[in-house]
């Protein structure tokens, strides 16, 4: 609930917070996961919308095998195809009318984030008694219509929408990408995760994807100053996703490193490790405007102005840096200031993200220098991370990755 909450937050929590924890969404995690949908179906009524992107299900066999388990269960199937990557506002319109047309009793989703988040806006939109981008996005109002329950077969990690409430919309005319995390209720009832059917990704959408969950995880790490178990549990996933992520790039079907990846996604945005921490989220946030400028890969949009979001944070952190330098890239402590120390970090993190092939320029996705100053605007200023940026600061960090 976390990553939107703190425009309205000025907490920044100094000890592990106070909290609640629950998570509703079933797992079904290995490579042969898709049959436990014979399971699931029962739970729901007749009626299945089956929501799909751009046809890379169709490719690479999934589609064929979903549907026959759907029919074999009996199931009327109303199909929802070519959700766009960042899923727009005018689509979403159009998959409430069908749902509602059709009177579904369930949404299957069956791709990667932009899917499984379009699925949920459909959830919770369908009923909704006015404009849901209003309601929604805008005003950030919880659910007080009927929801259709949603479950999801992922083809792509990196957002971890599989297990959490997040949804993201994009209105190309206002020019705003706007998350909304919803409550348990909108959760997926089901996720079913088979690493082999991630092994079709194009390689730029898997490292986008890569380093999507990287950012999930520093944006909850760099917060609060205290000893929290959360901390040690991002450090471990940061420490896997490195490993395997080295190996995923050089072998994109080696089982085991995707498995590995696509557990750590899971984790890196299913809530736990954000609890007790007031988060950051302000890659996020200028990611998603340059998202809603150029509808570049959301991956992307991240890795391409972290290093300089980092750098600039840095000091007003040092001792998490420090410590992220010293327990993630293993930088040796001896004879080196804190700042050295911290700085070698960020260094190490920016060759490894070289290494992997991160875009690390916004020109690279299609900004232009007229695009800087709407972007900032885009960019919602959060609380909750070590500085509060100033509006000249976001457009700083823009400036730095027009290289
Ligand atoms: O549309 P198809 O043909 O399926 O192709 C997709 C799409 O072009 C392709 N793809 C997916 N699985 C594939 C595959 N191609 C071949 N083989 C496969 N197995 O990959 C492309 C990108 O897919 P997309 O779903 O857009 O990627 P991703 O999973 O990164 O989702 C991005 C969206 O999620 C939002 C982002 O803002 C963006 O809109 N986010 C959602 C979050 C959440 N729910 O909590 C948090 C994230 O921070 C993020 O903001
Ligand atoms: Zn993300």
């Amino acid at each position: 609930m976390d990553m939107f909450v703190h425009i309205l937050s000025s907490r920044i929590i100094l000890m592990l917070g106070n909290f609640s924890y629950s998570n509703p969404t079933k797992l079904y995690f290995g490579d042969d996961s898709l049959k436990y949908l014979n399971k699931e179906l029962p739970n729901y009524g007749k009626n299945v919308l089956l929501v799909y992107g751009g046809g890379s299900i169709k490719k690479n066999g999934i589609y064929d095998k979903v549907v026959e388990i759907l029919k074999a269960n009996g199931k009327e199937v109303f199909e929802d195809a070519g959700v766009m990557p960042n899923p727009t506002v005018e689509k979403l319109y159009e998959g409430c009318k069908r749902a509602k047309d059709n009177n579904v009793d369930l949404i299957l989703a069956v791709g990667g984030g932009s899917v499984c988040d379009y699925a949920k806006a459909v959830s919770v939109s369908t009923y909704c008694e006015e404009d849901p981008w209003d309601k929604y996005y805008m005003r950030m109002e919880d659910v007080d219509n009927k929801i259709i329950p949603v479950g999801c077969i992922l083809t792509m990690v990196g957002t971890g929408s599989e297990m959490n409430g997040g949804s993201v919309i994009t209105n190309q005319a206002a020019k705003l990408k706007i998350g909304h995390v919803f409550r348990e209720n909108v959760f997926p009832k089901f996720s079913i995760l088979n690493p082999v059917y991630t092994f079709s990704l194009p390689q730029y959408q898997m490292v986008a994807g890569f380093f999507d969950i990287m950012s999930h995880i520093l944006e909850q790490y760099f917060s609060g100053e205290d000893d929290n178990t959360s901390d040690y549990l991002m450090e471990g996933l940061l420490k896997s996703l490195i490993h395997s992520s080295r190996i995923a790039v050089k072998n994109p079907t080696d089982y085991e490193a995707r498995s590995n990846i696509m557990w750590t996604s899971t984790w890196a945005l299913n809530t736990l490790v954000g609890k007790g921490k007031s988060q950051d989220w302000m890659v996020h946030m200028i990611g998603q405007s340059i998202g809603a400028y150029t509808d570049a890969t959301h991956g992307m949009t991240l890795s391409a102005v972290s290093i300089p979001y980092y750098r600039l944070i840095m000091p007003y952190g040092l001792q998490k840096f420090r410590r992220y330098a010293i327990n993630v890239w293993e930088v040796n402590p001896e004879g080196k200031t804190d700042e050295q120390i911290a700085k070698e970090g960020l260094d190490r993190m920016e060759a490894y993200m070289k290494e992997i092939g991160l875009a690390m320029s916004i020109k690279d996705l299609g900004v232009t220098e007229e695009m800087l100053d709407g972007i900032a605007k885009g960019s919602f200023i959060l609380e909750g991370g070590y500085k509060v940026l100033t509006f000249d600061e976001v457009v700083q960090v823009l400036k730095s990755s027009m290289i």
